[in-house]
């Protein structure tokens, strides 16, 4: 019998695949993949291995200057977001997430040191409330791309990072080549790619407009 948990890992994947090649199917996945991290936010933490952040450590060591503005999309329980905030401190580090119950749990993680630069807030990847170009970095560990808003609110010369914690064995997976192909449509260049962990990662720049 297949388990709850290997439906749950399958179905990820089938809208990642769908909402990569098909945006507009989004809205039919974002109900389920609400619900289904809404259900997953009590275990969550507890399912998270010691390398889990390895890939996106490895990307953002790849940065050549620090982001002031940065934001971490499908933030989840909030560790990417305090991944970002810790590597840079003078930075304000935004987490969003579609799940409210995921994001209980990222508030009530925030250390206490983190509080006055970290925040989270409720929203959608595919519709992000956020001004063109208002954030330097805008990063992903494990999170669906929805790449016309990442380019939209990347700043120019600013950068969108792609983190997968088990390279193609992670539920939501987007190979670096579609990866590459989606970004470089929309004005993104100096791909550098990372293996660390038992996953890897993918790191763009924007092109800085004249
Ligand atoms: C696999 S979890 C990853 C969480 C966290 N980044 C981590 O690696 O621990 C994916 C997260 O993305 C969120 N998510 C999925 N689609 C989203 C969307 N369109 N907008 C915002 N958050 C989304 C889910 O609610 C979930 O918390």
């Amino acid at each position: 019998m297949i388990s709850r948990v290997a439906i749950g890992r399958r179905f990820a994947r089938i809208a990642t695949d769908a909402a990569v090649r098909h945006p507009r199917l989004w809205t039919i996945f974002r109900p389920l993949m609400r619900r289904q991290f809404d259900a997953l936010a009590p275990v969550w933490d507890s399912m998270r291995m010691e390398d889990t952040f390895a890939p996106y450590e490895a990307a953002l060591a790849g940065l050549d200057a620090e982001p002031d503005r940065v934001l971490d999309l499908g933030t989840g329980t909030g560790a990417g977001a305090f991944t970002l905030a810790r590597r840079f401190p003078s930075a304000r580090v935004l987490g969003v997430d579609l799940s409210e119950r995921m994001l209980e749990r990222a508030r009530q993680n925030t250390p206490e040191d983190l509080r006055d630069r970290v925040d989270f807030q409720r929203g959608d990847a595919s519709a992000l409330p956020f001004a063109d170009g208002a954030f330097e970095l805008a990063a992903h560990a494990n999170m669906i791309p929805f790449f016309d808003e990442v380019a939209r609110v990347v700043s120019s010369g600013g950068h969108a990072l792609f983190a997968f914690s088990s390279g193609a064995e992670t539920p939501i997976y987007v190979s670096s080549q579609r990866l590459r192909q989606e970004l470089a449509r929309r004005g993104f260049t100096d791909f550098a790619e990372f293996q660390a962990g038992r996953g890897n990662a993918l790191l763009a720049r924007k092109v800085e407009q004249a």
